[in-house]
This record gives structure tokens, C-alpha cells and sequence, in this order.
């Protein structure tokens, strides 16, 4: 059966990552993909993890128990990567889960702006061959700008650079979400 855009983005992930990798999540929510990270990265590794909500905080401080050492929570928006990770670090992978926190507070939800802001943070400091995997939801209030200006900032990435895929349902209804995987070729 066909990967939900979800599964896949964690099939992405692993294809790239292996112990001792630098990643990023940049929307940590209630950490399930930081813990993933975390246990691709191994002991050696490290994952770094970004929200604004001091309850997505809480939530994925549980779920990473037993991995504080590899992992650096920020209670800061992801647009601040190019002032928290040094521009000389490599970062083999990076995660976004674009929307709002489920059973949350849907008016807080990634915006184009600093959602672009964070990424070209993370295309800088990509590794060559590693991958920076955009999972958007949509079906909210402001989710449709997004996309389009998520899909518009891939798009216009220089094909010498970057690999750039789209992954999508384009038969279902209620907006399930929508991928992108931008993998870097050459630095
Ligand atoms: C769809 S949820 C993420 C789900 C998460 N990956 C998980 O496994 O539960 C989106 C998250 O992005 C967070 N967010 C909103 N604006 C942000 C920003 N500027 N920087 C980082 N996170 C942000 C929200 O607080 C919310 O927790």
C-alpha cells in the first residue's frame, strides 16, 4: 500500500540518517518526529527541535526521557536557526510538520514568512546528499498561503543545487497533507 505523506516522510529520513548525524525538527509539536530522529542519530548523534508552545515542549521532554543527552529542545520559533546552530554545522536532515498542534490551539500555526526563513537556515548548513523533508497541512485557515508559498520557494530552487519532490493524494478529500523533500546534490 501507497505511504501516507506522514510514513513516508519518516522513510525519507531514514534512507539519509545514521548514528552520529546532526538533524534538525523544526516544528517539534508533540515530539514524535524528534524522538525518531533521535533514535536514528544514536548516541553520537544530535537532534535539535524547535516550537513556540511551552506545551509541545513539555510533551516531547517525556517522550526524549531517555535521550537528553542527543537532544537540544528550543522553546523558540524555527526562524531562529541561523542565530542558535553555527552556520559550520552540517546537518544531514531536516523535519517540518507545518499546521497546528493537534488538539491544540489551532491559532497557532507555522506562518510562509518564518516557515521560509527557517528553511533557507537549513539549506545553508545541509550536508550534501542530506535531505530537508516539508510535511504541509493545509486545510486550516491560512494553510492553502502557505503551500503555495512553500511551493513556490521549492520550485525556484536551482536544479544544479537541489533535487526537489513532490509526493501528494490527489484524489482524497479533506486535504490530506502534502510533501515536499528538497535533497541537496551539490554544496
Ligand atoms: C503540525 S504541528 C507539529 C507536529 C509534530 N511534528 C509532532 O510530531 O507532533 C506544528 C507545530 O508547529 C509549531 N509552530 C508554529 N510556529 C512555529 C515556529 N515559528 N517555529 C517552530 N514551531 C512552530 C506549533 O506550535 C505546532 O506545535
Amino acid at each position: 500500500m501507497l505511504l501516507t505523506a506522514l510514513r513516508f516522510s519518516h522513510q525519507l529520513l531514514k534512507d539519509v540518517v545514521s548514528k552520529g548525524d546532526h538533524v534538525i525538527d523544526a516544528t517539534m509539536g508533540n515530539g514524535n518526529d524528534t524522538l525518531f530522529l533521535a533514535e536514528l542519530v544514536g548516541s553520537t548523534g544530535h537532534v535539535y527541535a524547535f516550537d513556540i508552545q511551552e506545551q509541545a515542549l513539555q510533551n516531547t521532554r517525556e517522550k526524549l526521557a531517555a535521550y537528553t543527552e542527543r537532544s537540544t529542545l528550543f522553546l523558540a520559533g524555527h526562524e531562529t536557526i541561523e542565530e542558535k546552530i553555527a552556520v559550520d554545522q552540517p546537518i544531514k536532515a531536516a523535519i517540518f510538520n507545518l499546521g497546528y498542534l493537534p488538539k491544540s490551539d489551532k491559532q497557532i500555526i507555522t506562518l510562509p514568512e518564518t516557515t521560509k526563513q527557517a528553511m533557507s537556515a537549513i539549506l545553508k548548513r545541509l550536508t550534501v546528499g542530506g535531505r530537508m523533508i516539508v510535511v504541509i497541512y493545509y486545510g486550516h485557515e491560512g494553510g492553502e498561503t502557505e503551500k503555495n508559498e512553500v511551493l513556490q520557494f521549492c520550485q525556484n530552487l536551482p536544479q544544479e543545487k537541489f533535487s526537489v519532490l513532490n509526493y501528494q493524494f490527489i484524489n482524497q478529500k479533506n486535504n490530506p497533507p502534502i510533501l515536499f523533500c528538497v535533497e541537496k546534490k551539490n554544496d
